[in-house]
Protein backbone atom coordinates (compact mmCIF):
# COMPACT_ATOMS: atom_id res chain seq x y z
CA UNK A 1 0.00 0.00 0.00
CA UNK A 2 1.13 3.32 -1.03
CA UNK A 3 1.05 6.16 1.70
CA UNK A 4 -0.33 9.26 -0.47
CA UNK A 5 2.11 11.61 1.34
CA UNK A 6 5.21 10.33 1.84
CA UNK A 7 6.87 13.71 2.42
CA UNK A 8 4.12 14.38 5.40
CA UNK A 9 5.78 13.44 9.00
CA UNK A 10 4.77 10.34 10.87
CA UNK A 11 1.05 12.03 12.87
CA UNK A 12 0.11 10.11 15.41
CA UNK A 13 -1.52 11.91 18.80
CA UNK A 14 -0.18 9.97 22.06
CA UNK A 15 -2.83 9.25 24.68
CA UNK A 16 -0.55 7.53 27.17
CA UNK A 17 1.87 4.49 27.56
CA UNK A 18 2.11 3.40 23.82
CA UNK A 19 -1.33 4.17 23.04
CA UNK A 20 -2.17 5.98 19.40
CA UNK A 21 -4.63 6.82 17.01
CA UNK A 22 -3.99 6.08 13.54
CA UNK A 23 -4.15 9.13 11.12
CA UNK A 24 -4.88 8.92 7.65
CA UNK A 25 -1.69 10.19 5.47
CA UNK A 26 0.85 9.28 7.98
CA UNK A 27 4.06 8.11 6.87
CA UNK A 28 3.60 5.37 9.62
CA UNK A 29 -0.05 4.27 8.09
CA UNK A 30 0.72 1.21 5.83
CA UNK A 31 3.24 -0.61 7.97
CA UNK A 32 0.75 -0.24 11.13
CA UNK A 33 -2.41 -1.53 8.81
CA UNK A 34 -0.33 -4.05 7.85
CA UNK A 35 0.76 -5.53 11.24
CA UNK A 36 -3.06 -5.04 12.43
CA UNK A 37 -3.79 -7.07 9.17
CA UNK A 38 -1.94 -10.14 10.52
CA UNK A 39 -2.71 -9.87 14.02
CA UNK A 40 -6.54 -9.99 12.67
CA UNK A 41 -5.67 -13.57 10.74
CA UNK A 42 -4.16 -14.40 13.18
CA UNK A 43 -6.58 -13.92 16.52
CA UNK A 44 -10.19 -14.11 14.69
CA UNK A 45 -11.90 -16.99 12.67
CA UNK A 46 -12.33 -15.83 9.18
CA UNK A 47 -15.94 -15.44 9.78
CA UNK A 48 -15.07 -12.87 12.28
CA UNK A 49 -12.09 -11.13 10.18
CA UNK A 50 -11.92 -8.23 8.99
CA UNK A 51 -8.97 -8.67 7.42
CA UNK A 52 -9.82 -8.89 4.06
CA UNK A 53 -11.59 -5.78 4.19
CA UNK A 54 -9.73 -3.65 7.09
CA UNK A 55 -7.81 -1.30 4.39
CA UNK A 56 -10.93 -0.05 2.94
CA UNK A 57 -13.06 0.01 5.87
CA UNK A 58 -10.64 2.86 7.59
CA UNK A 59 -10.80 5.09 4.72
CA UNK A 60 -14.11 5.47 5.49
CA UNK A 61 -14.54 9.13 6.74
CA UNK A 62 -16.12 8.10 10.10
CA UNK A 63 -13.75 5.93 10.69
CA UNK A 64 -11.03 5.61 13.69
CA UNK A 65 -7.94 3.08 14.76
CA UNK A 66 -6.55 3.22 17.80
CA UNK A 67 -3.46 1.19 18.90
CA UNK A 68 -0.42 -0.14 21.28
CA UNK A 69 2.98 -0.12 20.03
CA UNK A 70 5.97 -1.18 22.28
CA UNK A 71 8.92 -0.70 20.54
CA UNK A 72 7.79 -0.47 17.67
CA UNK A 73 5.71 -3.27 17.50
CA UNK A 74 1.62 -3.23 17.08
CA UNK A 75 0.23 -5.24 19.92
CA UNK A 76 -3.02 -4.32 19.99
CA UNK A 77 -5.97 -2.41 18.48
CA UNK A 78 -9.00 -1.26 18.22
CA UNK A 79 -12.07 -0.10 15.33
CA UNK A 80 -14.35 2.22 15.65
CA UNK A 81 -16.72 4.35 13.98
CA UNK A 82 -19.89 6.88 14.32
CA UNK A 83 -21.94 5.95 11.30
CA UNK A 84 -24.23 8.99 12.45
CA UNK A 85 -24.31 12.17 15.18
CA UNK A 86 -26.46 9.73 17.46
CA UNK A 87 -24.74 6.57 17.72
CA UNK A 88 -20.99 4.99 17.54
CA UNK A 89 -19.84 1.42 17.04
CA UNK A 90 -16.55 -0.81 18.00
CA UNK A 91 -15.88 -2.99 15.15
CA UNK A 92 -12.88 -4.82 16.76
CA UNK A 93 -10.69 -4.83 19.83
CA UNK A 94 -7.88 -7.47 20.04
CA UNK A 95 -3.90 -7.67 21.76
CA UNK A 96 -1.46 -9.92 20.93
CA UNK A 97 -1.83 -13.52 23.32
CA UNK A 98 1.56 -12.99 24.69
CA UNK A 99 0.56 -9.06 25.88
CA UNK A 100 -2.63 -9.55 26.96
CA UNK A 101 -3.69 -9.14 30.79
CA UNK A 102 -1.49 -6.12 30.94
CA UNK A 103 -4.13 -3.68 30.89
CA UNK A 104 -3.71 -3.13 26.66
CA UNK A 105 -7.10 -4.30 26.22
CA UNK A 106 -8.85 -1.40 29.23
CA UNK A 107 -6.70 1.06 27.98
CA UNK A 108 -7.58 0.56 23.88
CA UNK A 109 -11.40 0.34 24.99
CA UNK A 110 -11.64 3.59 27.12
CA UNK A 111 -9.57 5.64 24.04
CA UNK A 112 -11.96 4.36 22.23
CA UNK A 113 -15.07 5.33 24.01
CA UNK A 114 -13.26 8.71 24.77
CA UNK A 115 -13.34 9.23 21.24
CA UNK A 116 -16.64 8.40 21.02
CA UNK A 117 -17.76 10.79 23.66
CA UNK A 118 -15.86 13.61 21.82
CA UNK A 119 -17.90 13.26 19.07
CA UNK A 120 -21.15 13.60 20.79
CA UNK A 121 -23.12 10.36 20.52
CA UNK A 122 -25.41 9.44 22.95
CA UNK A 123 -24.50 5.08 22.24
CA UNK A 124 -21.69 2.98 21.63
CA UNK A 125 -23.30 -0.34 20.73
CA UNK A 126 -20.94 -3.54 19.37
CA UNK A 127 -21.48 -7.20 18.99
CA UNK A 128 -19.19 -9.70 20.59
CA UNK A 129 -19.92 -13.72 20.44
CA UNK A 130 -20.86 -14.76 23.89
CA UNK A 131 -18.20 -17.42 24.26
CA UNK A 132 -15.12 -14.75 24.47
CA UNK A 133 -15.04 -14.41 27.81
CA UNK A 134 -12.53 -12.16 28.42
CA UNK A 135 -14.23 -9.55 25.97
CA UNK A 136 -17.66 -9.69 27.68
CA UNK A 137 -15.79 -9.17 30.92
CA UNK A 138 -14.29 -5.94 29.67
CA UNK A 139 -17.45 -4.67 28.15
CA UNK A 140 -18.78 -5.23 31.08
CA UNK A 141 -16.47 -4.29 33.53
CA UNK A 142 -16.71 -0.33 31.49
CA UNK A 143 -20.02 -0.55 31.65
CA UNK A 144 -21.79 -2.42 28.92
CA UNK A 145 -24.86 -4.13 29.01
CA UNK A 146 -26.07 -6.84 27.11
CA UNK A 147 -28.99 -5.62 24.79
CA UNK A 148 -29.81 -8.92 22.93
CA UNK A 149 -28.76 -12.39 21.72
CA UNK A 150 -28.40 -12.16 17.67
CA UNK A 151 -28.44 -15.74 16.65
CA UNK A 152 -26.25 -16.82 13.92
CA UNK A 153 -25.14 -13.47 13.57
CA UNK A 154 -21.55 -14.58 12.99
CA UNK A 155 -22.16 -18.04 11.42
CA UNK A 156 -25.44 -20.66 11.13
CA UNK A 157 -23.74 -22.23 14.50
CA UNK A 158 -21.80 -18.57 16.22
CA UNK A 159 -24.35 -16.53 17.81
CA UNK A 160 -23.12 -12.10 18.92
CA UNK A 161 -24.48 -10.42 22.03
CA UNK A 162 -25.36 -7.18 21.10
CA UNK A 163 -24.32 -4.33 23.75
CA UNK A 164 -24.44 -0.78 24.53
CA UNK A 165 -22.85 1.53 26.45
CA UNK A 166 -24.98 4.93 27.11
CA UNK A 167 -24.31 8.74 27.96
CA UNK A 168 -26.00 10.74 29.94
CA UNK A 169 -27.40 13.83 27.69
CA UNK A 170 -25.63 17.03 28.35
C1 LIG B 1 -10.50 -9.16 25.02
C2 LIG B 1 -9.05 -8.73 24.98
C3 LIG B 1 -8.91 -7.58 23.97
C4 LIG B 1 -8.64 -8.23 26.38
O1 LIG B 1 -7.35 -7.67 26.30
P1 LIG B 1 -6.32 -7.63 27.54
O2 LIG B 1 -5.26 -6.65 27.19
O3 LIG B 1 -5.90 -8.99 27.91
O4 LIG B 1 -7.27 -7.04 28.70
P2 LIG B 1 -6.81 -6.25 30.00
O5 LIG B 1 -5.53 -6.77 30.53
O6 LIG B 1 -6.85 -4.78 29.72
O7 LIG B 1 -7.96 -6.63 31.04
C5 LIG B 1 -9.05 -5.76 31.29
C6 LIG B 1 -10.26 -6.55 31.75
O8 LIG B 1 -10.64 -7.50 30.76
C7 LIG B 1 -11.17 -8.67 31.38
N1 LIG B 1 -10.30 -9.82 31.07
C8 LIG B 1 -9.15 -9.80 30.36
N2 LIG B 1 -8.66 -11.05 30.23
C9 LIG B 1 -9.52 -11.87 30.87
C10 LIG B 1 -9.57 -13.27 31.08
N3 LIG B 1 -8.62 -14.09 30.58
N4 LIG B 1 -10.61 -13.79 31.77
C11 LIG B 1 -11.58 -12.99 32.26
N5 LIG B 1 -11.59 -11.65 32.11
C12 LIG B 1 -10.58 -11.09 31.41
C13 LIG B 1 -11.16 -8.39 32.88
O9 LIG B 1 -12.40 -7.75 33.17
C14 LIG B 1 -10.02 -7.38 32.99
O10 LIG B 1 -10.15 -6.58 34.13
P3 LIG B 1 -9.37 -7.00 35.49
O11 LIG B 1 -7.91 -6.99 35.14
O12 LIG B 1 -9.76 -5.94 36.45
O13 LIG B 1 -9.87 -8.37 35.82
C15 LIG B 1 -8.10 -9.92 24.61
O14 LIG B 1 -8.38 -10.99 25.47
C16 LIG B 1 -8.25 -10.39 23.16
O15 LIG B 1 -7.61 -9.86 22.25
N6 LIG B 1 -9.07 -11.44 22.93
C17 LIG B 1 -9.23 -12.02 21.60
C18 LIG B 1 -9.99 -11.10 20.68
C19 LIG B 1 -11.39 -10.78 21.18
O16 LIG B 1 -12.09 -11.61 21.75
N7 LIG B 1 -11.85 -9.54 20.89
C20 LIG B 1 -13.16 -9.07 21.27
C21 LIG B 1 -14.16 -9.36 20.25
S1 LIG B 1 -14.09 -8.24 18.90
Amino acid sequence: MVCRAPQQKARTSAMGSGVVELQRNSTNWAKAVGEIVKMERKIFPKHESLASSFAEELKKKNSGLIYVELDGEVVGYVMYSWPSSLFASIAKLAVKENYRRQGHGEALLKAAIQKCRSRKVHRISLHVDPLRTPAMSLYKKLGFQVDALIVGYYSPDRDANRMYLEFDSE
